[in-house]
């Protein structure tokens, strides 16, 4: 990330800091940051110890509900019928999962109740459906339709949603670090004129909420794969500024600025972020290969070492049949895919497309869990026979 800085910092580090002058108590300095003191860090400034606790509550592991399927094929599975409900840390509903990457589907009714930290992971939101502020320790943060909402660990937080407003979010959590590709930044961590976003498209908190608030506030930290609950006797927001390269942020996949080619570009093109063993890639609407011989299409591939995800967030995906919006296709390692049968023939000529799909790729193998079986289309293993499957309307 970039350094950023808001609310009230003093000129030197760790010195003496009073947030109304002599007289008044020192404020609490708190260094927060990557890798030891190797990583990136920021530093903030609170009234109060982030330490204080006023009671410690129950600890409850997480436990994942996992489908182990009968057979190894191509999977397709619809999200759209996976139910509201929750809020946005306990209405996630764990879709699959490795040691590098969970993905749950969220669609939270209801704001939380409290406040939540992840003590052991990064998390990104992917916005499909909604709108709304995330509320932080490092200010506000407000989100729309086809933010990616990035939360560093350590981020205590918590979500104000709109009345009106639907949310349908694919929500990510790794135990590594959510980054810009390294093949974007240059050697002082500035992104470069051929990565397909500036600095000006990520979005950190706008304003500081500073809270001197005495009362019974509930905090959730999600550690030890697990969570535990405690109980604060002073508001988590008590930070009257801070500096540095940590901090929440969103990026909207419509400021993703694609590439394209006089023919086929392939996925790495459309690389968002970087984590441990896996890429999110934002398939964006653009112009399409323009060659006159030129394929529109992906050429089939084999991912030998990798699972790939797609989620298809909005436009008319011609390489597939029988995919809605809100679907999710699932092409495992060891197998090859491609176009289905037809779709090569009829996309000869195009000269855009209106895709906007998520894409993550692991490099290890991935774990299913009951709401893909739920939501699973066993016939579309077979859509590549046109003996079994319609051709394309
Ligand atoms: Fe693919």
């Amino acid at each position: 990330m970039r350094y950023e800085r808001l609310g009230e910092v003093p000129l030197k580090r760790h010195v003496q800091v009073r947030r109304d002058g002599a007289g008044s108590e020192l404020l609490t300095e708190e260094v927060l940051g990557y890798e030891g003191f190797s990583g990136n860090e920021t530093i903030l400034y609170h009234l109060h110890s982030p330490c204080r606790l006023d009671a410690v509550g129950e600890f409850t592991p997480i436990t994942r509900d996992e489908w182990v399927p009968d057979a190894h094929v191509h999977r397709l599975a619809d999200a759209n019928p996976v139910a509201r409900g929750g809020d946005p840390v306990g209405g996630r509903q764990l879709l699959m999962f490795n040691g590098d990457i969970e993905v749950s589907i969220c669609k939270p009714t209801t704001e939380l109740d409290g406040f939540y930290r992840n003590g052991e992971g990064d998390e990104v939101i992917y916005v499909h459906r909604g709108s709304g502020v995330l509320r932080t320790m490092f200010g506000r943060v407000p989100f729309r339709e086809k933010d990616y909402v990035v939360i560093p660990r350590g981020t205590t937080h918590t979500w104000e949603l709109p009345d009106d407003a639907e949310q349908f979010w694919v929500c990510f959590h790794t135990p590594g670090e959510i980054e810009t590709p390294n093949r974007y930044r240059n050697r002082y961590g500035q992104l470069l004129e051929h990565s397909p976003f500036s600095q000006r498209d990520f979005h950190g908190p706008l304003e500081l909420e500073t809270c001197d608030d005495a009362g019974t506030y509930e905090l959730t930290v999600r550690v030890r794969d697990g969570h535990q609950r405690y109980v604060l006797d002073r508001h988590p927001f008590d930070v009257v500024g801070w500096d540095g390269y940590v901090f929440p942020y969103t990026f909207n996949a419509d400021d993703f600025e694609p590439r394209a080619g006089r023919y086929h570009l392939p996925p790495p093109t459309h690389q968002t972020f970087q984590g441990p063993n896996f890429v999110i890639c934002t398939f964006a609407p653009r112009m399409l290969d323009w060659d006159p011989e030129a394929v529109p299409l992906p050429y089939h591939h084999s991912n030998i070492q990798s699972e790939e995800v797609m989620f298809y967030a909005e436009g008319d995906y011609a390489a597939r049949k029988g995919v809605d919006i809100g679907c999710l296709t699932l092409h495992p390692s060891g197998l090859p895919h491609g176009p289905q049968p037809g779709t090569v023939e009829k996309a000869l000529g195009a000269k855009a497309t209106s895709e906007l799909a998520v894409m993550w790729d692991t490099f290890r193998p991935l774990r299913l869990t009951n709401l893909w079986q739920a939501n699973d289309r066993p016939e579309y293993a077979l859509s590549w026979n046109p003996d079994k499957s319609p051709a394309p309307a």
